[in-house]
């Protein structure tokens, strides 16, 4: 029998300044910490509803994407929740029933993955009635890592760090409070440069970083960065934070490409593009890039440089769509 009528979470997708790239302790643990935003259009809706089982298991018995069975996505999703309740206790298990659909096309090369894993978390949230953000965003962690970041909105830290309070690499805490207007309105227009399937997973890729000749380096550094960022995000923006962002994303990519198997993940597409942010900054334009672990490249920017942005791409300085970029979805920082 089903026990409830048809309710609805949502979560946002979010875009990490500091990437999580590698777990530690042999599980769902960063190897150092993450900072990201949530974004305002790129969000994953799940109607759901579920009825009690007689053993202990969690187990989506349905789900539809974008309106059409998806055996592949419910057996991922079951294998996750497997491994969830082999060492978390619930008091009871569920059969749920989900029909889920992303607000920006699927094929976009946006992972979904973090907005549709903590949807899942904010769904067994409400089933058993979880009520600390923190315990809602470490079962989403433990579905997806970043998906921890997308439980609220806004400014999100994860992963222990002596310059955050309270900070742990179990769940994602808001850091809104403490950062200044100018980033709080970020714009992120994300260029979608390539509708090629990605090669490699991040789930391959943070096992590779287990025995990365560039390990312990990595972690250095991004330890440091994780302090430098927390200290420019207090102040207002300016050109430094930039340089930082892009550098933070090439690491990322650099360790991709040498580890063993290496990947590329980047298209001539994306390249160009990082080549004409970089001279859009060295023309006084205050913005820069950042790249997940894929082609596509996010722009950057404040709000008070949306008008100059929007000249350059109606003057076709950021390209043709088409040829250069398979699509924009113009995002921003939602709070
Ligand atoms: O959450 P995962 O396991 O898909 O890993 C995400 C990794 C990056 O997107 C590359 C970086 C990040 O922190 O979001």
């Amino acid at each position: 029998m089903i026990e409830q009528n048809w309710s609805q979470v949502e979560a946002p997708s979010n875009i990490a300044i500091l990437k999580y790239w590698g777990k530690k302790d042999g599980g769902q643990f960063p190897m150092n910490p993450s900072i990201s935003f949530t974004l305002e259009k790129c969000k994953t809706k799940m109607n759901y509803k579920w009825n009690k089982r007689h053993d202990l298991q969690i187990e989506i018995v349905e789900l539809n994407f974008e309106k059409k069975s998806n055996i592949h996505f419910q057996n991922k999703l079951n294998e996750k929740l497997k491994k969830l309740v082999s060492h978390k206790i619930f008091p009871f298990g569920v059969n749920l029933y989900i029909d889920s659909e992303n607000t920006f096309p699927h094929s976009a090369g946006i992972a979904s993955s973090a907005s549709s894993m903590a949807c899942v978390a904010k769904i067994l949230g409400e089933i058993y009635q979880l009520e600390e953000m923190s315990e809602i965003s470490s079962l989403a962690r433990e579905l997806s890592g970043s998906a921890g970041r997308s439980i609220a909105n806004g400014w999100m830290w994860w992963g222990k760090c002596a310059v955050i309070e309270e900070s742990s690499d179990h769940y994602a805490k808001s850091i809104n409070k403490e950062i200044h207007p100018d980033y709080l309105s970020l714009q992120d227009w994300i260029f979608v440069c390539s509708d090629h399937e990605k090669s490699t997973s991040s789930s391959e890729g943070h096992e590779l970083m287990q025995h990365h000749p560039y390990k312990a380096a990595r972690q250095k550094v991004a330890f440091e960065r994780a302090e430098m960022f927390f200290k420019m995000l207090n102040c207002s923006l300016d050109k430094k934070f930039f340089e930082l962002l892009e550098l933070e994303c090439l690491d990322l990519h650099s360790l991709m490409m040498t580890s063993s198997p290496s990947i590329i993940l980047l298209r001539p597409e994306s390249l160009k593009l990082m080549h004409t942010i970089r001279s859009l900054r060295a023309e006084g334009i205050n913005c820069g890039f950042t790249i997940d672990a894929g082609s596509t490249i996010h722009l950057i920017f404040p709000k008070e440089e949306l008008h100059r942005i929007t000249e350059c791409e109606r003057i076709g300085r950021l390209g043709e769509m088409g040829k250069d970029y398979k699509c924009i979805i113009k995002d921003r920082c939602k709070l």
